[in-house]
């Protein structure tokens, strides 16, 4: 029985330097992983990571393709930018890799559909890590809305907004490396797939269609390097009962704000509501330099050098569930879910698809707002991948 996957990285960016480094050596799940290679074509983000990892010069490459003609490998994690999560995970899952994805599976369902069909063609472990699936109180208000103490899902509000120095190329030290980091990624891409996966794992509805709002007035004004993009997007998530969800997310918000990311939530249904303070994890300081929220459910760094957390746990799951497959000790119940649409993020991808195509489909009003058209899901379905992956994802 294997105890530890043969893992290589492709892409090294922020989120291996914010998230997956800490997995990848000081937690608990790192004996589960050995760092075999990396491959990334920044040479600078390349050798950081090889360095910090041990690896030799001939475990370093530019090319994925060449690190699987060169290095054996069990798994690998791909966390190139959306756009690109379905060459490389294709291409291992057909060489018998498992693969392991940042949210979302893919910018669109075409290659979200090509990541899942080749999982399932391959046998092989395809996880995607959406963090707050693993987030305590997500599963908590999960178990508690499904026991039926609720009632019916009517209105859900949920918000993520994070400070303007993140999408601020103009801010030193600089959040995001590149200069284009919001006009490349939205808030859509990058925040409301968190909170739309959260909603739907917690009232496991299927969404049916999509219509957003965007607003670009403080991005625009900034200086001297002005962003054309969205400070703040209204995503309007129609499901299939009716059920309306407002995800309201943004990076604008004043530098002042109590934490890097401010966010929250309410469910309200028809025998009762939820309100999902995320805001408020527990740990409010008081400090000369201003008053922050500070959130070790997501990330503890703690006495001993580990680091633990959802942030950390929601990834490392994902490893014990390939390395169960790989040993033959998934159950078929496991295999299911972990195999299902929504635990493979297809609908996430199709609310981001569509967020976006409303947008760019949209009127502009000289205030700086977009009023997005309506976009629907089945038909969006239809048109990209034929009417019968409309019934494969429950869309009709
Ligand atoms: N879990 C989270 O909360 C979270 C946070 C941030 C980012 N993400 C996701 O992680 C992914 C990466 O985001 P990021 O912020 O690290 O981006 P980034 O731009 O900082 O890093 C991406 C890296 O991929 C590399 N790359 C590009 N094409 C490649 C290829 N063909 N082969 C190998 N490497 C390649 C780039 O050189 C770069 O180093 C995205 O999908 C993003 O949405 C998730």
């Amino acid at each position: 029985m294997k105890t530890q996957l043969r893992l290589g990285v492709i892409g090294v960016g922020a989120v291996v330097r914010e998230i997956y480094q800490h997995l990848y050596f000081r937690s608990h799940y790192s004996d589960l992983l050995e760092i075999c290679a990396v491959a990334d074509p920044n040479e600078e983000y390349r050798n950081w990571f090889s360095d910090l990892a041990g690896l030799p010069a001939n475990r370093r490459f530019a090319s994925y393709q060449e690190m699987f003609a060169q290095v054996e490998l069990d798994a690998v994690q791909v966390n190139t930018p959306d756009h690109l999560h379905c060459g490389p995970t294709v291409d291992a899952l057909n060489a018998g890799l498992d693969v392991i994805v940042p949210k979302p599976t893919a910018a669109t369902v075409k290659d979200a559909h090509a990541m899942i069909q080749a999982a399932k063609q391959s046998g092989r472990f395809l996880g995607i890590d959406f963090h707050k699936r693993e987030d305590p109180r997500i599963k908590e208000a999960e178990a508690r809305f499904q026991n039926g103490r609720y009632g019916t899902l009517q209105v859900a509000v949920l918000y993520m907004l994070d400070k303007l120095f993140v999408a601020n190329p103009n801010h030193t030290p600089r959040f995001f490396a590149s200069p284009d980091f919001a006009e490349k990624n939205t808030p859509v891409s990058f925040l409301t797939v968190h909170m739309a996966d959260a909603l739907m794992k917690i009232v496991n509805l299927v969404p049916v269609q999509v219509r957003a709002t965007g607003y670009s007035q403080k991005l625009p004004s900034l200086k001297p390097i002005a962003v054309n993009g969205y400070d703040l997007v209204d995503t309007e998530i129609r499901f299939s009962t009716g059920a309306t969800a407002h995800i309201l997310t943004g990076w604008a918000l004043p530098d002042t704000a109590w934490s890097t990311t401010v966010q929250s939530s309410r469910l309200i249904c028809s025998d009762g509501m939820i309100d999902l303070g995320l805001d408020t994890p527990g740990l409010r300081e008081i400090h000369r330099e201003g008053i922050f929220e500070v959130n070790p459910l997501f990330r503890n760094f703690e006495q001993d050098h580990t680091v633990t957390g959802y942030g950390i746990s929601s990834p490392g799951r994902l490893y014990q569930q390939a390395l169960a497959l790989r040993n033959g000790k998934l159950s078929a119940a496991d295999h299911d879910a972990a195999f299902s649409p929504m635990a493979l993020g297809f609908h996430t991808t199709l609310v981001l698809e569509a967020a976006e195509k409303s947008l760019a489909e949209g009127k502009r009003l000289a205030s700086g707002a977009t009023l997005g058209t309506v976009v629907d899901l089945p038909q969006l379905v239809a048109a990209q991948l034929g009417p019968e992956a409309v019934r494969e994802y429950g869309l009709g």
